[in-house]
């Protein structure tokens, strides 16, 4: 039957609190602000550890073999070429779309020149799922290239992942400090737990349909401003703003109109998100080292007063409010900043997948019935 549940019972808007799944991949603690991979902590990872690492942790389970990372590493290497027709079709795509939707269409796309394409995600797809990780990078970078008119920059091999993705944008390898700064940001962008586009892969996956199709949700569900989109959008509030002394009127107004302050609050976070804390601090850093303090004191200014003004609701910033400043001091273009996140999340997508659907049931909720019981079928030429 059609009709959902009526009567009492327990409901949650926005699944807030339900527990939906069994995970040993990361654990929050919205309430003391921590957050671990697999039990690591993520301020090891950041200071220890890089992103193929953390990669290979988040989807094996535990931290690899000096063994094990070469040959990871070098696998990633080798998947993230495209395939040319894939290559080509991204030159041809308009210059004007969000890149989050021209990456949609560069995942699925991958998959149609893929002879495992019809297997499904509980189909041993690891391989699938490293070549997507490692393709996502080069999807971004080569549409960007392209929509500016510029050549194409394939992989360089002798490059990380956070060092690639950086020269094949700019056509020139990163200093080695900003290619390590983004390698941490790409850490702590990996995983979180059954965030809205995570959950998104996994109810797709649920069904047992394929890898790519699962990614595509995702990328879809993280382009929203309330999840991923936020970190674009709290640069151009830094614009708008202009100077920290138009802070305080500005977020004032915000919150007395109801509108939300991109970059703050969290679900599951109460208190200051141990990312943003990482992130500000290199926030600061690239200020000073760029004798540019524009963004970071406009942004010092905001926390410091929403603090104030929501702390005490458990408004703090959260991940997206200063990894955006980061990214502009590294040259990242600003709607590439979403994209970049999807870049980094997309292993999380992936290791929630294949853990779910290891012991797949399909996700199908129920939607409490507010509707009338009973409604006469009134012939169209009778109706009024
Ligand atoms: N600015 C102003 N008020 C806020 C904000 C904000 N950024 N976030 C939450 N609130 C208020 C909200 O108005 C509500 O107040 P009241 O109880 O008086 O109605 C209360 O806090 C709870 O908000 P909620 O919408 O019920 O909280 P939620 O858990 O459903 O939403 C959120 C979480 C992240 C969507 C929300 O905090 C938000 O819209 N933040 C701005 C967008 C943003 O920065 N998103 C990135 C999230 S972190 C990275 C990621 O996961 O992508």
């Amino acid at each position: 039957m059609g009709a959902e549940i009526k009567g009492a019972i327990e409901y949650s808007k926005g699944l807030e609190g339900v527990i939906a799944a069994l995970s040993s991949i990361s654990y929050i603690d919205g309430s003391q602000g921590k957050l671990v991979y697999r039990g690591i902590p993520i301020e090891m990872l950041a200071k220890y550890s890089n992103y193929e690492e953390t990669a290979y942790l988040l989807l094996y389970g535990e931290l690899p073999t000096k063994e094990a990372l070469e040959n990871f590493t070098q696998q990633m290497k080798t998947f993230r070429i495209l395939p040319k027709r894939v290559e080509d079709c991204i030159r041809e795509l308009p210059p004007n779309p969000h890149p989050m939707d021209i990456l949609k269409v560069a995942v699925a796309h991958t998959a149609l020149y893929d002879p495992d394409r019809l297997r499904c995600c509980r189909e041993g797809v690891m391989s699938k799922v490293i070549r997507i990780i490692a393709q996502i990078p080069t999807m971004i970078a080569y549409y960007h290239r392209a929509r500016t008119g510029q050549d194409i920059v394939p992989p360089d091999p002798d490059l990380g992942h956070a060092a690639n993705f950086l020269y094949m944008l700019h056509g020139k390898k990163p200093d080695k400090e900003e290619a390590r700064i983004f390698d941490v940001a790409l850490v702590l962008h990996a995983e979180h737990g059954l965030n809205a586009s995570t959950f998104a892969a996994m109810v797709t996956a649920s069904t047992l349909s394929d890898i790519n199709s699962a990614i595509v949700s995702a990328i879809g569900t993280l382009k929203g401003p309330l999840h991923g989109g936020a970190n674009e959008r709290v640069l151009k509030m830094l614009d708008e703003i202009g100077t920290p002394d138009k802070a305080e009127e500005y977020v004032l107004n915000a919150l007395s109109e109801k509108r939300r302050i991109m970059g703050f609050g969290h679900r599951v976070y109460k208190t200051y998100d141990p990312r943003a804390r990482i992130l500000k601090e290199y926030a600061e850093y690239l200020s000073n080292k760029y004798n540019d303090r524009r963004y970071i004191e406009i942004g010092e200014r905001i926390e410091k007063i929403m603090i104030r003004e929501l702390g005490k609701k458990g408004i703090f910033p959260n991940v997206d409010f200063y990894s955006g400043i980061v990214y502009q001091f590294l040259g990242i273009p600003r709607d590439l900043f979403t994209p970049v996140f999807a870049m980094a999340r997309s292993v999380g997508w992936a290791a929630h997948v294949c853990e779910y659907v290891q012991n797949n049931r399909i996700f199908r909720p129920r939607a409490y019935y507010t509707g009338p019981d009973y409604v006469e079928y009134v012939p169209i030429d009778k109706r009024r």
